[in-house]
């Protein structure tokens, strides 16, 4: 066998959600070919073009994050990263997967919405990218669409309970999307918020002069995230469909999730390192630089931290995406000086991710396994990308990243590579740090150095949620 388009991983730990093996990886025309354990004996005939020294470091699966937005329209602006500089940040994080959500906006067809973001990704990625479908006009011919677009790889739909007048569905559009949903295999994403009660304490908050950032996370309740929470749930149910609630933030969400999850109810929630780090400490900040940190849901008291954490260890959160929607400081987030509600909602992350979970390792909040289950395999299994992506088996493309576990950096705009003018881990100390990654075999991030391209990256059609736990 020819050994020119081979890859050899040598001596490192190879860690996925389900084992922690000392082993050397094999790779061959973009997937994985081998493992074979140190000691073995097994690697011992093995040749390569390339071999990668990890002695000391681990070997992970390429990151998977499910929840981003690459040039998202918002607020008048657009979201700062482009699939091109949003895909480079990515892979830098470890991150070798993305499911952006393309948007139907008013008056489209889930089709023209989906072609749009086929034209801003294609050629321009890095990494591998797929896409979930914003709906924003539930009706008879978009339900139909459902259909189709679950055949074609996109088997999954985000629905807002919150943004009235932008991408608000009411309670029977969200029936009837999730009965289609239940029927076509398709898996109902939620933004789960009551957007039309939020809406009234918007108004009286900027009628009282309360225009600061820290409103934002005042005026949007922890109670009015839960109650949307248990309302979904109940649609889900008797509609029959899975459910997956994105970026949960607040406790009181967190236990409608748990309890569905009890009952034995294909009930599942993500949530995002931004309310695992952050809280409304950071909304609080002065002279508007709480504007940095609005997102929604939005942050929360700092205690919310640790049922979140208790959440994702014990399986009643079963993701971390990063909701990665940045918008610069100067310029976007500033258009809401004087009115909160008018600050583009969304936080940078997608090259934190990664690193922001191995600090929680480090300081034994989760186990390492659990990290790669939640950035990697957990949302593979999810979207309908599993075995093909988030673990390291052979079969599987050979999206690999060598993870040094003892580097130490400090996470600042001035290092980061995503396109936006902050950082919401401004001066955090980590210890870990990517040294090299491989998309489908091929280095994107070698020994630190960008070496990928625009167009490496291929859209990646999915299947049906395969999440049974
Ligand atoms: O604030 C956020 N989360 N912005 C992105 C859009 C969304 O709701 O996910
Ligand atoms: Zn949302
Ligand atoms: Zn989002």
């Amino acid at each position: 066998m020819s050994s020119s388009t081979r890859t050899l991983i040598r001596g490192g730990l190879v860690v996925t959600a389900a084992d922690e093996l000392h082993a050397d990886v094999l790779a061959e025309d973009g997937r994985i070919v081998a493992l074979a354990a140190h000691g073995s004996g097994l690697a011992a005939g093995w040749t390569a073009a390339r071999t990668i020294d990890a002695t000391g470091k681990y070997v992970i699966p390429g990151g998977v994050d499910g929840h981003t937005h690459m040039e998202m329209p918002f607020g008048g602006t657009f979201a700062a990263d482009t699939f091109e500089t949003g895909t480079r940040a990515a892979a830098w994080g470890g991150t070798t997967t993305i499911v952006d959500f393309a948007i139907q906006s008013p008056g489209q067809s889930l089709r023209e919405g989906l072609d749009a973001w086929f034209a801003k990704a294609d050629g321009n990625c890095a990494i591998d990218y797929g896409f979930h479908m914003i709906m924003s006009d539930v009706n008879e011919s978009s339900l139909k669409e459902m259909d189709l677009l679950v055949q074609e790889g996109v088997s999954s739909f985000k629905l807002f309970m919150a943004y009235p007048g932008v991408f608000y569905s009411d309670d029977g559009r969200i029936l009837r999307a999730m009965q289609r949903a239940a029927h076509n295999g398709g898996l109902v994403m939620m933004h789960a918020e009551n957007g039309i009660a939020i809406d009234v304490l918007v108004e009286q908050a900027l009628a009282a002069g309360h225009t600061d950032p820290r409103y934002h996370g005042e005026v949007r309740k922890a109670l009015l995230e839960a109650e949307a929470t248990h309302r979904a749930i109940q649609l889900a149910r008797v509609a029959g469909a899975p459910l997956y609630v994105v970026h949960v933030s607040a406790e009181e969400a967190l236990a409608e999730l748990a309890a569905a999850r009890d009952k034995g109810l294909p009930v599942f929630g993500e949530t995002c390192p931004q309310y695992l780090f952050l809280s409304t400490d950071n909304l609080a900040e002065p002279d508007f630089e709480g504007a940095k940190y609005v997102c929604s849901t939005p942050l929360r008291p700092q205690d919310h931290q640790t049922a979140l954490w208790r959440g994702l260890r014990t399986d009643d959160l079963q993701v971390v995406s990063t909701d990665h929607c940045p918008f610069c400081f100067t310029g976007q987030k500033e258009l809401g000086r004087g009115d909160f509600s008018k600050i583009p909602n969304g936080l940078p992350g997608v090259e934190n991710r990664m690193d922001l979970l191995h600090q929680a390792v480090v300081e034994g909040r989760i186990s390492r396994r659990r990290w790669i289950d939640l950035a990697c395999a957990a949302p593979a299994r999810m979207f309908g990308l599993y075995p093909q992506k988030g673990t390291i088996a052979p079969g599987a493309d050979a999206d690999l990243v060598v993870y040094d576990p003892e580097a130490e950096q400090v996470i600042s705009a001035a290092t980061h590579h995503m396109n936006v003018d902050y950082s919401a881990y401004e001066g955090k100390r980590v210890r870990g740090r990517v040294e090299t990654v491989l998309s489908r075999g091929v280095p994107v991030i070698d020994s630190r150095t960008y070496v990928g391209s625009p167009g490496h990256g291929t859209y990646l059609p999915r299947g049906l949620c395969q999440y049974t736990g």
